[in-house]
């Protein structure tokens, strides 16, 4: 209210002809001073809104692997098993828990994910799951060293759940160079 008030005033005087009468100049002054008082209230409202609005922007980015340091095969296994990416160099917004290996929407909007699974010899497969349901499955049969990679855009409510399992009777290999991977953003809230 106050901004549009005070922008109110600002163009009517950008309207007024600076030297129409003397009864005019002699009552400017006032104005000009009232409507400086009522600028500047705006304009620190103005700064107030801005640093509000930026603190509500929510800034969500992170990026996983398997493993720090030590060689490590998860699977495989009869069943998908959540894959847990315990080395995590970036965690911006706290989204991803690197002890259960999932990541929840804090706010709703769209957001990005791309993973990788390494092989080590043999097949090697890691599905993104989306609440309880598979999205996309990265998936290979390698001799040696390999790693297949998947990235999908998703909506994601307030509290939904992201995360990757390594795929049923496959296995995901990592070591110091990390070829199995987690990492996502926010795009845009919605
Ligand atoms: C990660 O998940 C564990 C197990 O649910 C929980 O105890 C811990 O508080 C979570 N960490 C964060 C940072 O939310």
């Amino acid at each position: 209210m106050k901004i549009s008030v005070s922008f109110t005033l600002l163009l009517l005087l950008g309207t007024v002809p600076p030297c129409e009468s003397t009864d005019y100049q002699k009552t400017f002054p006032q104005d000009i001073y009232a409507a400086l008082r009522e600028l500047t209230a705006s304009l620190v409202q103005l700064k107030a809104d801005v640093r509000l609005l930026l603190t509500q922007v929510r800034q969500i980015a992170f990026s996983a692997s398997l493993v720090d340091k030590s060689e490590s095969f998860v699977g495989p296994s009869a069943m998908d098993t959540t894959l847990i990416f315990t080395y995590v160099p970036t965690n911006i917004g706290n989204a991803y828990n690197s002890t259960t290996g999932v990541f929840t929407a804090p706010v709703r909007g769209a957001y990005h994910f791309e993973w990788s699974v390494g092989a080590n010899g043999g097949t090697s497969g890691a599905v993104l799951v989306k609440n309880s349901a598979n999205v996309f499955l990265a998936y290979e049969q390698a001799a040696g060293f390999m790693s297949s990679s998947k990235a999908v855009a998703l909506l994601l409510e307030v509290g939904d759940v992201v995360f990757v399992r390594v795929f049923v009777n496959t296995r995901a290999y990592d070591n110091l160079n990390h070829h199995t991977t987690f990492s996502g953003h926010l795009l845009f809230p919605m």
